[in-house]
């Protein structure tokens, strides 16, 4: 209740300044530090799926030497469609390794515990896009027709019926557990070289990408945050994602770097 007391307090003393000193406030994200509440909406909850760096239903692939930092799932596809990947099976046959992947990967046919641990992570990642398509009142709607290359965006729930296209750098300003959510009625692209940049603070792991398309992060584009798309998640050549792609197709993979946060 306090809080909730010297918020409205806050804003009333605020709703007296300036237009310009407030807009300039909000878009560096300095109101959340002095409230020293996390501002946007609640984060969406992962549960086990956020156990994984990259989960899919249908294929994960690779071309050419990718980095991975964290555990790939994949189910109810089996392990063949696992593919690029020059994988090793563990003595326990629960789960794989790769030289190129800084943790495990699991397919739907390996060891018991692995098939019921891989259907909730998958139940889970739908429960996390669900909710995250579901939020409602965003803060803005339509923003930039779609556009958003070039602006720098506050914490908040972001909607669009479009697709969203990210054609040069994007700039995330906010604190350390301010959260962003994006609900893009299409897909999602970033155009080459084209970086989603964190600033004051803001963490990828509390960033979500709630996508009804495709996710394409092309060539050296960087992507940060939780990828949730309902269909597919590509990263072409050099791509980089700072978070998790989760797909509810496949995730294809081309000399590309996918660290967890
Ligand atoms: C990806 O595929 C290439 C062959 O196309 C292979 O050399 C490389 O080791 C694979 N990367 C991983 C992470 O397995
Ligand atoms: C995009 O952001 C990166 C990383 O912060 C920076 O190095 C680069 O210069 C930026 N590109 C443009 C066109 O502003
Ligand atoms: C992104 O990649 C796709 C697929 O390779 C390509 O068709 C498109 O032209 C690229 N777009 C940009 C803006 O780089």
């Amino acid at each position: 209740m306090k809080i909730l007391k010297s918020r409205r307090r806050y804003t009333t003393y605020m709703s007296g300044l300036a237009a310009v000193a407030l807009a300039a406030l909000a878009m560096s994200g300095c109101g959340t530090g002095l409230l020293g509440t996390a501002a946007g909406p609640s984060a969406v909850n992962l549960r086990t799926a956020g156990n994984y760096a990259i989960l899919a239903k249908s294929g994960i692939s690779n071309v050419s030497t990718s980095a991975i930092t964290g555990d790939l799932g994949l189910s109810p596809a089996q392990g063949s469609y696992i593919t690029g990947f020059s994988l090793t099976q563990d003595s326990s046959t629960v789960f794989d390794t790769s030289s190129q992947v800084t943790g495990k990967l699991y397919a739907a046919n390996y060891g018991v515990p692995t098939p019921a641990t891989l259907t909730s992570a998958i139940a889970d990642m739908q429960t996390a896009y669900t909710d995250a398509a579901g939020r409602s009142s965003p803060d803005h709607t339509e923003l930039g027709a779609g556009e958003i290359g070039g602006l720098t965006l506050k914490p908040g729930l972001y909607k669009w019926g479009t697709g969203v296209d990210i054609s040069i750098n994007v700039t995330l300003s906010g604190g350390s557990s301010d959260v962003w959510i994006f609900q893009i009625g299409q897909g999602l692209t970033l155009a080459t070289g084209a970086k989603v940049v964190l600033s004051g603070g803001a963490q990828a792991k509390n960033v979500f990408w709630q996508c009804a398309g495709d996710i394409t992060v092309n060539s050296t584009a960087v992507l940060q945050g939780i990828a949730l798309s309902q269909t597919a998640i590509a990263l072409k050549t050099g791509a980089t994602a700072n978070g998790r792609l989760f797909a509810q197709t496949d995730v294809s993979l081309e000399q590309s770097t996918v660290t967890e946060p």
